[in-house]
């Protein structure tokens, strides 16, 4: 048995999508939907709000793109999917503040995309 973990070093740890990917693409990606002034503003917002051990972070691609703009939010790996700044507000608030959770800007168990299996070689 290890060792027990230590304690999160954020309390709050957001990582926002910011791939891009040509226009086109058939998944599409999230920056090409607005993630990256997104991102900027829940970086500006967390700042303002005074939220502390809250760490904004922008990621690669999560793997959701076709919910895009997509985000995370760990330790409990909450995904969100907001598309304007009072969007994020509702998140940072409700959410990363107080505890309580968006839900009709989550993404859940339901929101995957078959993924075509691939050829034998
Ligand atoms: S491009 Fe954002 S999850 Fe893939």
């Amino acid at each position: 048995m290890p060792d027990a973990d230590p304690p999160p070093f954020f309390e709050a740890h957001i990582f926002v999508c910011c791939n891009r990917r040509p226009d086109g693409h058939p998944r599409g990606s999230c920056a090409a939907q607005g993630s990256e002034k997104l991102r900027d503003y829940m970086k500006v917002r967390a700042k303002e709000m005074g939220l502390q051990r809250v760490r904004v972070n922008q990621a690669g691609c999560l793997d959701r793109c076709e919910f895009g703009p997509t985000m995370v939010i760990y330790p409990e790996g909450v995904w969100y999917r907001p598309t304007t700044p009072a969007e994020v507000d509702e998140i940072l608030e409700i959410h990363v503040r107080d505890g309580g959770r968006v839900q009709r800007l989550m993404l859940t168990e339901r929101d995957v995309v078959e993924k075509a299996p691939k050829a034998k070689a």
